[in-house]
Order: C-alpha cells, then sequence, then structure tokens
C-alpha cells in the first residue's frame, strides 16, 4: 500500500480519487483534519475496501510511527500542508509547524522504518514530497522560468516553510540515502479547492452576488496547472523519477490575475447570466495588494517531460471550464465548507483592505 497524508485537501483529495480509478493499489489516508480537510470529497470511495482513513497530525511521532509499523507502506506521498499564502501571513506559526516540524517527523520515521526493510523492499521505497514553485520567490516580466537549479527565494512565510520542508527531504537523501523525490508545482486548479484560493473564491463569489476581490492591480502572473494533471505527474514521478531529483511541474499557462478574473466572470456569464442582464465583470473590486506579493511565477516543466514524458494535457480554457461546471453542480458541497470560521476568515483578511 501507500500512504497519502493530507488526502482530504484538494489535490491529496483529487490524487486518491485518481488513484482508485488506475491501480489496485490500497491507500491509507493520513489526515489531521484541519479546516482544509474535508472527508466528503472522498466520500464516492470511503467504503471501497483499497481505502482507509487515519485521522492524525503529521507532528505527533509515535502515532506516525505506529502506523508505519502497521501498514509498511511501499511509498509515502506527502501533501499535508499548511497551504495558503494570506493565512500565512496572519498566522504563521502552524506553517512552521505543520510544514516544517511535520516534514521532519515524517521523514524521521519513514527512515526508522526504511532500515528495518529488507534490500529488495529498500530499493523500492519512496518518500515523494509535493512541493511548490513559490519557493524560487518571484521573477520579472522578462526573467526565465524557473527551472530546477533556480536559487531558491523564498518571499512568503508559506513559501519559506516549504523551502525549509524541501531542504530536509534533500539532506536525508544526501546524508542518510533515504530514497527521495520532490516535485515543485504552479498554482492548481479544479474541484474541490476551498474557496480560499483565488479561482474557487471568485467563483463563489460571483455566484453569490459578492465583490471579487483583486490584489494590488491584477497584474501579478501564476501558471496554473489543473489539478488532474498534477496528479498524473506525480504518478509518473513516482514511477519513473530518479531518486534525489526535484521535477518542476507546470501548465505552460502563465495568466494575470484579471485575465483569470475576466475568463470566470465571462464563462459565467454564458452558463448563468444574471437575470439583470448584469455582467460578472462588475462584481470586479480592487484591493489592497498582499505584503510581499510576488509579482510573477512561471514554470520550466522540460525536464519533467524530457526524463519522464509527462506534459499536462488539460488547457487553461477547458480546465477552468470543466472548474466552474463542477462548482455549479455542487452547490451543497460549497455550502458545506463555507462554515463559520470561513466567515471569520473572510472579516480577517478582506475587512481591512477595501
Ligand atoms: P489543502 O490546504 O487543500 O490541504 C491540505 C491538507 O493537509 C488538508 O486536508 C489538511 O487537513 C491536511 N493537514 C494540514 N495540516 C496537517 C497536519 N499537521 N497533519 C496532517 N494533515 C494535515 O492543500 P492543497 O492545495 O491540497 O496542497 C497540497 C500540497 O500541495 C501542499 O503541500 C502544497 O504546499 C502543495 N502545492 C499546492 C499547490 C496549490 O496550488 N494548491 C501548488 C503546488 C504545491
Ligand atoms: P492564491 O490562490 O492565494 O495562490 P498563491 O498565492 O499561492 O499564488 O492567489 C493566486 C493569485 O491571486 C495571487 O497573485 C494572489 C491573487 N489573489 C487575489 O487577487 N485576490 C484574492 O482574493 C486571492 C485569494 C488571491
Amino acid at each position: 500500500m501507500i500512504f497519502v497524508t493530507g488526502g482530504a485537501g484538494f489535490i491529496g483529495s483529487n490524487f486518491i480519487l485518481n488513484w482508485l480509478q488506475s491501480t489496485d493499489e490500497s491507500v491509507l489516508n493520513i489526515d489531521k483534519l484541519t479546516y482544509a480537510g474535508n472527508l466528503t470529497n472522498l466520500k464516492s470511495i470511503e467504503s471501497s475496501p483499497q481505502y482507509s482513513f487515519a485521522q492524525a497530525d503529521i507532528c505527533d511521532a509515535d502515532k506516525i510511527k505506529s502506523l508505519f509499523k502497521a501498514h509498511r507502506p511501499r511509498a509515502i506521498l506527502h501533501f499535508a500542508a499548511e497551504s495558503h499564502v494570506d493565512r500565512s501571513i496572519h498566522g504563521p506559526a502552524e506553517f512552521i509547524q505543520t510544514n516544517i516540524v511535520g516534514t521532519f517527523n515524517l521523514l524521521q520515521a519513514s527512515l526508522e522504518y526504511w532500515r528495518g526493510l529488507d534490500e529488495t523492499e529498500k530499493g523500492r521505497f519512496r518518500f515523494l514530497h509535493v512541493s511548490t514553485d513559490e519557493v524560487y520567490g518571484t521573477l520579472d516580466s522578462k526573467d526565465p522560468a524557473f527551472s530546477e537549479t533556480t536559487a531558491y527565494a523564498p518571499n512568503s512565510p508559506y513559501s519559506a516553510s516549504k523551502a525549509a520542508s524541501d531542504h530536509l527531504v534533500r539532506a536525508y537523501y544526501y546524508t542518510y540515502g533515504l530514497p527521495v523525490l520532490t516535485t515543485n508545482c504552479s498554482n492548481n486548479y479544479g474541484p474541490m479547492q476551498f474557496p480560499e484560493k483565488l479561482i474557487p473564491l471568485v467563483i463563489h463569489n460571483a455566484l453569490g452576488g459578492k465583490s471579487l476581490p483583486i490584489y494590488g492591480d491584477g497584474s501579478n502572473v501564476r501558471d496554473w496547472l489543473y489539478v488532474q494533471d498534477h496528479c498524473e505527474a506525480i504518478r509518473v514521478v513516482l514511477e519513473k523519477g530518479r531518486l534525489g531529483e526535484t521535477y518542476n511541474v507546470g501548465g505552460w499557462n502563465e495568466k494575470r490575475n484579471i485575465e483569470v478574473v475576466d475568463a470566470i466572470c465571462d464563462f459565467l456569464d454564458q452558463v448563468r447570466p444574471l437575470p439583470s442582464g448584469v455582467k460578472y465583470r462588475d462584481q470586479k473590486v480592487f484591493v489592497a495588494d498582499r505584503p510581499g506579493h510576488d509579482k510573477r511565477y512561471a514554470i520550466d516543466a522540460s525536464k519533467i517531460e524530457k526524463e519522464l514524458g509527462w506534459r499536462p494535457t488539460e488547457s487553461f480554457e477547458t480546465g477552468l471550464k470543466k472548474t466552474i461546471q463542477w462548482y455549479l453542480d455542487n452547490e451543497e458541497w460549497v455550502r458545506g465548507v463555507v462554515s463559520g470560521s470561513y466567515r471569520e476568515w473572510f472579516g480577517m483578511n478582506y475587512g481591512g483592505r477595501v
């Protein structure tokens, strides 16, 4: 079996659903169930004999050790993290704890377990660390895209904590020989993303008649990748990636934030026009910028293509349409996650901006 940490979150749950569709190998989902963890994402497979769930904090060393002992996985895919930049600005402590201490704890437990395996099992074991392009910092408009050799220069508490975790993963390979792999991916979007991130937030607010908050002038650039393409890349790296290597994963798809928001508004105008005839774009509001807001991210994903034959299959247009349609078809899901604590977050993050 494989372990997936953070499998109740956005990418982890998409990954588990994809995994169960394409293999008969079992998965143990290890998740603390923070505000971002949602087991309804996995409702369709909860009774599958291939799937099991352990509610656990990755910082809990004894618990993690006991899971290794009981289940003897052949790989651990590490998605669990505090993942939202704005939350890291308001409260970095959880990011240090989960992203750095939690990753250290998983590495240490993996190492102890791996050392006890026989030679064949040892050779097969993998620790795959799911990370972000944000560790590389920010680019100017004419700079070349991030490659695997770009120097780390994180600018937010989130990206700094992920950078630290990447370094620890690397160190466990060079110092102890633990068979690790790291992926650094650009911004994901798709079904089941918590509506604090730009794309689901804009869809949710547009449909609710609320303002669409654009930080600064909307010219910041992100590279966008449809979540299933990311899941596929992770599977390929797990299967064929060279030990100790990092692989950049991206969509070859840079967009300014304003273009992303406009594209969502225009698609909603087609599929869910407002009865008043007013356009969704009228809900856009420019608000105070995020402190330390990285100007541009761009990924050079040629290494994973050349070495492992992976390329994204979804274009931004097709991926965005699928995503918007999913949110239209799953309003119940959105209502479920937009809890009291979400409303408090909204007041804290956006209250002082307008
Ligand atoms: P998410 O916030 O949607 O989900 C995170 C999951 O981790 C949740 O289920 C949460 O309950 C769980 N978790 C948090 N702290 C935990 C702890 N201490 N112990 C156990 N579980 C814990 O995040 P996501 O967007 O699915 O991101 C998954 C991974 O991918 C993260 O490592 C993130 O850095 C990375 N990543 C995300 C993106 C993106 O655009 N979302 C892009 C590149 C890389
Ligand atoms: P986000 O989805 O938070 O991802 P990240 O910060 O990891 O890139 O934000 C994507 C971009 O959208 C980023 O440049 C910040 C911007 N943004 C807004 O303009 N308004 C918002 O309300 C949010 C959440 C993000």
